[in-house]
């Protein structure tokens, strides 16, 4: 099969389309034709070899957590799935990667409805699964107020959506110029950034998730006025505040096809959507890792691999 892969890290130039076996499905496990996969910031960080994470990576890597495709092979002991369905979902997360190929194995998956573009369906998968693992730990409730710190992102923008179908009202931070995209989201939008705090009213925040990382605990501890009430999802000072940080699945938690299947429907109702920034064919495979590591966007990038199977065949390394 072709597979977008890396065989050194460093920049996005390392990047190159090539061949690889075919992956077989384990059990529990299915195996997709890849139509579209996302790209996170977590590619990027692999890639570079900044994160320790890369050194579980056995090269070449193949990049890539999160794909939506049509169903081709099954593993043992998986029921409700056939072949020929269409799917979106996870790769095994101890892998790190693996989805933008022309094949690739899910671990986790959903149905993905015929109303969803299989654009806005490979890019869902972990945003959809750590934004619903993170609301579902803030024991949110209707009625409530909860802030996203990083609400125009991929995570914050599906934490918000989904916050608001859980009839919370959701304040989210993004730069000034996202504010008209958080509001279409349903958020109520805000500066990111020093001085936070002074900028939402006290005691109108019930819960505040952090998606960013960028420092804002103490404001968000001030705001919800408990360190309880605040969950961070990428600032590894939390437990000198206090707060907790979610970084996978507890014990005794449920895995994350629930949030799958919870966004599906509610995209089918008209309430939930992807928000796709940029669409890159997969041969610009290094072009949608450079847009990602500029930091600001909307929403989630993806490579789409269907309309270029064909290309991605006959390019040269
Ligand atoms: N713990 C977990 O299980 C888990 C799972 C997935 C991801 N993560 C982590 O979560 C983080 C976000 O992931 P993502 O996929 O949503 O990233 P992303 O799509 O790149 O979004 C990051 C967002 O951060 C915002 N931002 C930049 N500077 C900020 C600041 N100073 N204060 C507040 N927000 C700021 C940006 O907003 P603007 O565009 O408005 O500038 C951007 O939209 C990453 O660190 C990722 O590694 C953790």
């Amino acid at each position: 099969m072709f597979a977008v892969q890396f065989d050194r890290f460093g920049g996005p130039e390392v990047l190159h389309l090539g061949t690889a076996d075919v992956p077989e499905p384990r059990a529990g496990e299915i195996r997709v034709r890849v139509r579209a996969a996302g790209v996170s910031p977590v590619d990027a960080g692999l890639r570079s070899g900044s994160t320790p994470m890369s050194a579980r990576l056995t090269l070449p890597h193949i990049p890539g957590v999160d794909a939506a495709g049509v169903v081709d092979a099954i593993g043992d002991g998986v029921a409700g799935v056939a072949v020929g369905d269409d799917v979106f979902g996870l790769v095994d997360v101890a892998t790190l990667g693996g989805a933008s190929a022309e094949y690739a194995v899910l671990q986790m998956w959903a149905p993905k409805p015929a109303a969803v573009p299989w654009t806005q369906a490979g890019a869902a998968g972990t945003s959809v699964e750590t934004a619903t693992r993170a609301l579902d730990r803030l024991d949110l409730r209707p009625g409530m107020t909860l802030l996203v710190d990083g609400a125009a992102g991929g995570v914050g923008s599906m934490a918000v959506q989904l916050a608001a179908a859980r009839e919370v009202r959701v304040i989210g931070t993004a730069r000034a110029g996202n504010h008209d995209f958080l509001t279409g989201l349903g958020a109520t939008p805000v500066a990111y950034g020093p001085g936070l705090a002074g900028r939402v009213a006290a005691r109108t925040v019930d819960r505040a998730l952090d998606v960013a990382g960028a420092g804002s605990l103490p404001d968000l501890i001030a705001l919800t006025g408990d360190p309880a009430a605040v969950l961070t999802l990428a600032d590894f000072t939390a437990r000198e505040h206090g707060v907790r940080l979610s970084m996978g699945r507890l014990a005794g938690e449920p895995d994350g096809r629930h949030g799958l299947s919870a966004a599906a429907e509610l995209f089918t109702q008209g309430r939930f959507a992807v928000p796709v920034e940029a669409v890159f064919p997969v041969e610009k495979a290094a072009d949608a890792h450079r847009a990602i590591e500029r930091g600001s966007r909307r929403g989630k990038l993806v490579l789409s691999l269907e309309q270029d199977r064909q290309a991605a065949r006959s390019s040269p390394r």
